[in-house]
C-alpha cells in the first residue's frame, strides 16, 4: 500500500530527532545511542541509524522504521502515525478528506450490490447456507451480510460506472492478464464497518474451497489489525455492561450478539494488536476473552492478552468446553451456554501460567527453562507492577523456584536460565547478513545461497532480500523493512545495524563469506564422506573407502587452508 506520501515521509523525516523527542540519544559512530523507552533499560541498548533511516533496540529486539517508531511509543495505528508525520511535514496526504468519504460510498454501494445478490435467484444457495447456520433474514440486514455471485465480472459490471480505480483501491477487483476482475466469486460476503458503522472493507466466507475466508488488503480506508468486527454494534452494551467480550471469527461475534451477548467483539483471527488494544479501551477498561481453548493458549493469543493488559484493561480468560468456539457453542448448546462460559473466567495471570504449563513439561528442567524463557518473552508487554508480581509469584510456585529468582530473570538481569547460543553476541552468520543488506556480498556468491544454510528466524529476511533482488536490484535495509511482515522487521533492523568493527571492510566481508558459508560447506561436504567411508567399509571395498579417505584428505587440507586465512 505504501504509497508516493510514504516514501516522501520515510526520507524527508529525521529518524534521530523523531526517536529524539522521547530518547536521550548520544552520538556512537555512524549511530546513535540512547536508553530504549520500551523496555526497563540500564545501558543504552537501542541504536538509531540516520543514514538507513532505521532502529533497533538490542536488549528486547524492537525496531523498524521513524512511522513504526512513532507507532509503538505513541500507541497509533499506521494510518494514524503517517498522517501525524505528515502534518508536520506539510505533505497533505491523498487519501484524506474528499477521498476517503467518496471511497467509503462506493463501499456502500458494494455492501448494496451484495444484499441484492443475496435476494436473488441464485443467491438460493447462500441464502440456505445462513438459514442453516441459524441466520435469518433480520440478521442479513443487521450485519450487512451478502453474496458475492459466481463469474468473474458481477461486480465489476453492476459497479463500473463508479471507477475501476476505486474499486481497485478498495480491494474489490483484482488486475488480470485481461483486465480486471471480482476478488470475491461465490462467497457469502461480511460487511466490516469501523466503530462509526461505516463499511470500510469486505470478507467473504467460501461456501466450498479455500481460503475460507478471504479478505480485502490493506486499502486507504482498511489496515489490518487496527479494527474490531461489530464494535460498532456492540458500543452502547460495551458501555452499558462496562466490558467488552473479545472472540475470534465473524460468525462468533453474530452468534454471540445474537444470543444476547451484545457486547462481543471480534478480533478478526489474527493476534490481537496495540492499536486494537487501544480501540477497546476507548469504551471499556474491562475484556473477557472467549477463544477457543487450543487457540486461547497459543502464543500469540497469550502475546494479544498482555497486549491488552499493557493498554491498562483488565483481562479475564473464559474456558470454552474443547473443540467448541463461540459460535458452535451457541449453536449446539443455546445462549444460555454462552452466558455461563462468560461466568466462570480465569483472571489473565492464573490462565496465562497454566497455558504455560500445559505447553511445556515441567517435569523436566528443560522444560522449565523453555516455560520460562517464553514467560520473558512477555515481560516487556506486562507494564502494571501488581501485575509483574502475580505473574512472578505464580510462575515461582509452579516451577518450585524462589519468586525474586524469578523476577530478577524475566527483568533481564542476572545469569540466564537458557545456557543456550548467545543471541546477543553475533557470530559469521550475523556479519553475513549485515553485509548482504548492505549490499556487499558479491554476486558469484549470492547464486548459489541456500536458504537452509541459515537460521530459520533469519529465512524470511534472506528469502524476501532474495526475491526482491531477483526482482531488479538489490533492496536497501529500508525497502526491506517495508517488504516484510512486523515479526521479521526487528529481526531485520538487529542485522542491519549490527556494530561490525573493521579496518579493512573488503577483508571483512570476505572473512564473513568463509567463515559462515565455505568453512560450514566444507565440513559438510568431509561429514558426508566420513559417512560413506563408514557404510564402504561395513560392506566391505576396500577401493573404495581408499578413494573417499584420498577425498576426504584433501577436503581437510582446503579446511586448513581457509582457517590459516584468518
Ligand atoms: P476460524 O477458522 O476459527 O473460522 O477463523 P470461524 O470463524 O469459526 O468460521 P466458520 O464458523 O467456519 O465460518 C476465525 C477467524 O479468522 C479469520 C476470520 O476472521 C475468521 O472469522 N480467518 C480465518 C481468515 O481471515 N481467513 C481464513 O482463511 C480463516
Ligand atoms: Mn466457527
Amino acid at each position: 500500500m505504501p504509497g508516493p506520501e510514504v516514501e516522501e515521509i520515510k526520507s524527508r523525516i529525521d529518524i534521530v530527532e523523531l526517536v529524539g523527542r522521547y530518547v536521550t540519544l548520544k552520538p556512537a559512530g555512524s549511530h546513535f545511542k540512547g536508553r530504549c523507552p520500551f523496555h526497563p533499560d540500564d545501558t543504552p541498548s537501542l541504536h538509531v541509524s540516520p543514514e538507513k533511516g532505521l532502529w533497533h533496540c538490542f536488549g528486547c529486539h524492537a525496531g523498524g522504521d521513524a512511522i513504526g517508531f512513532l507507532m509503538k511509543i505513541e500507541k497509533l495505528s499506521f494510518p494514524e502515525a503517517l498522517s501525524r508525520l505528515a502534518a508536520e511535514l506539510g505533505i497533505e496526504l491523498r487519501r484524506e478528506g474528499e477521498g476517503r468519504a467518496r471511497l467509503l460510498q462506493v463501499n456502500a454501494e458494494a455492501g448494496r450490490f451484495f444484499a441484492h445478490e443475496l435476494r436473488r435467484p441464485s443467491g438460493k444457495k447462500a441464502r440456505d447456507y445462513l438459514l442453516g447456520r441459524g441466520l435469518p433474514e433480520d440478521a442479513w440486514d443487521r450485519y450487512r451480510l451478502g453474496y458475492a455471485p459466481e463469474g468473474w465480472d458481477g461486480l465489476l459490471r453492476a459497479l463500473g460506472r463508479l471507477g475501476v480505480e476505486a474499486l481497485r483501491e478498495l480491494g474489490l477487483v483484482v488486475p488480470g492478464e485481461r483486465g480486471y476482475y471480482d476478488r470475491f466469486r461465490d462467497r457469502v460476503m461480511f460487511t466490516i464497518a469501523d466503530d462509526q458503522g461505516r463499511p470500510i472493507a469486505f470478507a467473504g466466507r467460501s461456501l466450498a474451497g479455500d481460503p475460507k475466508y478471504l479478505n480485502v488488503p490493506n486499502t486507504p480506508l482498511f489496515t489490518k489489525g487496527t479494527v474490531l468486527y461489530g464494535l460498532d454494534l456492540a458500543r452502547d452494551a460495551i458501555r452499558a455492561s462496562g466490558r467488552a467480550v473479545l472472540v475470534e471469527g465473524y460468525t462468533d461475534v453474530i452468534s454471540f450478539q445474537r444470543a444476547g451477548i451484545g457486547e462481543t467483539v471480534g478480533s478478526m483471527g489474527t493476534a490481537l494488536t496495540e492499536a486494537q488494544a487501544r480501540l477497546l479501551a476507548r469504551y471499556t477498561d474491562r475484556v473477557v476473552i472467549a477463544y477457543d481453548r487450543d487457540a486461547a493458549g497459543e502464543a500469540s493469543a497469550l502475546r494479544g492478552l498482555a497486549i491488552l493488559r499493557g493498554a491498562g484493561l483488565r483481562v479475564d480468560v473464559a474456558l470454552l468446553p474443547p473443540d467448541e468456539d463461540p459460535d458452535s457453542l451457541v449453536r449446539s448448546h443455546g445462549p444460555g451456554a454462552a452466558r455461563e462460559v462468560l461466568s466462570s473466567t480465569l483472571p489473565f495471570h492464573q490462565f496465562f501460567v497454566e497455558a504455560l504449563a500445559s505447553r511445556h513439561d515441567l517435569s523436566t528442567v528443560e522444560g522449565k527453562e523453555r516455560a520460562l524463557a517464553e514467560a520473558k518473552g512477555f515481560w516487556p508487554e506486562i507494564r502494571s507492577l501488581p501485575l509483574q508480581h502475580e505473574l512472578a509469584r505464580e510462575l515461582a510456585s509452579l516451577l518450585d523456584l524462589r519468586e525474586e529468582e524469578v523476577r530478577s530473570y524475566l527483568r533481564g538481569e542476572g545469569r540466564p536460565v537458557l545456557a543456550r547460543e548467545d543471541r546477543s553476541r553475533p557470530g559469521p552468520e550475523e556479519h553475513f547478513l549485515h553485509f548482504l543488506l548492505e549490499g556487499k556480498i558479491p554476486e558469484g556468491v549470492l547464486e548459489d545461497l541456500d536458504l537452509r544454510e541459515f537460521k530459520p528466524e533469519y529465512r524470511p529476511v534472506v528469502a524476501k532480500w532474495v526475491e526482491l533482488w531477483h526482482g531488479g536490484r538489490k533492496p536497501t535495509a529500508e525497502e526491506l523493512a517495508g517488504a516484510l511482515p512486523p515479526e521479521d522487521v526487528s529481526t531485520l533492523t538487529r542485522l542491519a545495524l549490527l556494530d561490525v568493527s573493521f579496518s579493512d571492510e573488503a577483508q571483512a566481508v570476505e572473512d564473513a563469506v568463509r567463515r559462515f558459508l565455505y568453512l560450514p560447506r566444507l565440513e559438510r561436504q568431509i561429514a558426508e564422506r566420513q559417512a560413506r567411508v563408514r557404510a564402504v567399509e561395513a560392506g566391505g571395498d576396500p577401493a573404495e573407502a581408499a578413494r573417499l579417505q584420498a577425498e576426504i584428505r584433501a577436503l581437510c587440507q582446503e579446511r586448513l587452508r581457509l582457517l590459516r586465512k584468518r
